[in-house]
């Protein structure tokens, strides 16, 4: 099992070029499923999950080729409609294969995504988004079966905005008859950026980006070649890193425009921070203020980067308070934390945090993928040695993550 050693008290300087955003990379290669032909994505960064979806669609029947961060998927011998228990135990995104499945193959048996670290995180809105559609569905031995012999377009309303369900409709709603109105659908720029590759494939999708999409269904699809938008999680990761350790990173080859909510939030650290085009230049503060923080759905502060503001506002000089709204258990790096010397309290989905604190290096555990990064945070400015293990965690949501951050000045390396 590799580990990932962490010495604190480097401060970070220098720049980091963004890799290609995972959750974007996940739907959008699920969307090849919907045409024949040779799709090329561009920009797919190299991660576990990245692995896991191409394994999923070579099972289903998909030609699948990889040349470097270039991956072409051909599902012209689509065949298997059946996503089995381990390859989606692995990744509760592979639910993502389950409409365009259906909307191609007319059926899909999809073993029920396993909750996780971080909650139960059911899909029962994707679900009866698909039935409102006209197919019929049944759960048994752990798979979700679905069926329709074809899709009717309707008024679907989210009881709260869900990522993957958005999209997972959006794809269903591209190829059936009629129109789809889907209604407090969520914002996230990932759902604008499938809807952008759904309508160079010849979809008619409007309004992707607000909670209000309408999708007009077409009899069919075609190829397309796209790049993926940059991550805006390892983005932030960077900036905080940058704010924690009065560091000053140059982060290349992002997109400011999706992380205002974060911007908003550094600067109110006391942080210094430059926009452009693809650039966001981060000045740590001296000291930083305390700040309380709420997750919230795009384009409020992100679930994903709550676990590296924690750490942020645990050397903080002030009292904070975190409340996770959209994980009911995102807080299980706290006893992680609280091993490294943070003072933080959790009472239902708050946590209090008491700043000021002087972090020191012990071994820890990655538990999710997101928030572990929280932990390298840590130990860039604990006292001494921190050890992380279960890092392939962090794997599945960051590419390279120790090179990024050793080219940045921490002293940190892996070992097997
Ligand atoms: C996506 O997960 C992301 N994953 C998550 O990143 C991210 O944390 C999350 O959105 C929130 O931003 C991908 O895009 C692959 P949701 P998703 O459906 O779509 C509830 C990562 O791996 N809900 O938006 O699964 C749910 O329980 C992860 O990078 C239902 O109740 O999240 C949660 O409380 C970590 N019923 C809320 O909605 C449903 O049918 C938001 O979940 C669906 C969701």
């Amino acid at each position: 099992m590799d580990k990932i050693l962490v010495e604190g008290g480097n401060r970070l300087t220098g720049e980091v070029s963004i890799s290609g955003a995972k959750n974007a990379a996940l739907p959008i290669l699920t969307s090849s499923l919907l045409t024949d032909g040779w799709c090329t994505y561009r920009n797919i960064p190299d991660l576990k999950d990245i692995q896991s979806i191409k394994l999923l669609l070579e099972n289903l029947g998909a030609k699948v080729e990889t040349d470097g961060d270039c991956v072409r998927v051909n599902a012209s011998g689509l065949s298997n409609h059946e996503a089995p228990y381990d390859l989606v135990r692995k990744m509760r995104a592979s639910i993502l294969v389950l409409c365009p499945l259906v909307a191609r193959l007319k059926k899909a048996k999809v073993s029920l995504p396993g909750g996780c670290a971080i909650g139960a995180r059911p899909i029962n809105l994707h679900l009866k988004g698909l039935t409102d559609m006209g197919a019929s569905i049944t759960l048994e031995h752990g798979y979700v079966s679905a069926a329709a012999e074809k899709l009717t377009g309707c008024e679907i309303y989210f009881d709260m905005p869900t990522v993957t369900g958005t999209e997972n409709l959006m794809m269903a709603a591209a190829l059936a008859q009629g129109t789809t109105v889907l209604r407090n659908a969520a914002r996230e720029p990932e759902v604008a950026s499938l809807a952008d590759v759904l309508n160079q494939m010849g979809a008619d999708i409007k309004g992707a980006g607000t909670s209000i999409i309408i999708i007009h269904g077409v009899t069919s699809l075609n190829p397309v070649s796209v790049s993926i938008i940059p991550d805006r999680i390892e983005t932030g990761t960077f900036m905080t890193a940058a704010a924690l350790t009065q560091g000053d990173i140059t982060i290349k080859n992002c997109e400011p425009e999706h992380l205002s909510g974060v911007i908003n939030k550094l600067k109110m650290t006391g942080s210094d921070i430059h926009v452009s085009e693809k650039t966001i230049i981060v000045k740590g503060p001296d000291k930083i203020e305390s700040v309380d923080i709420k997750t919230l759905p795009y384009p409020g502060f992100p679930t994903d980067l709550q676990a590296q503001f924690m750490v942020l506002m645990a050397v903080a000089k002030g009292h904070s308070t975190i409340s996770e709204t959209i994980f009911e258990k995102r807080f299980i790096h706290v006893s992680e934390l609280k091993r490294l010397g943070a003072d933080i309290t959790v009472t239902g989905n708050i946590a209090m945090i008491k700043g000021a604190r002087k972090l020191s290096g012990a071994p820890v555990m990655a538990t999710d993928l997101r928030a572990s990064a929280s932990l390298i945070l840590a130990g860039l400015v604990a006292k001494g040695r921190t050890e992380i293990s279960r890092v392939y965690h962090l794997d599945r949501g960051y590419e390279s993550i120790e090179e990024k951050f050793r080219n940045l000045g921490a002293s940190i390396r892996r070992t097997k």
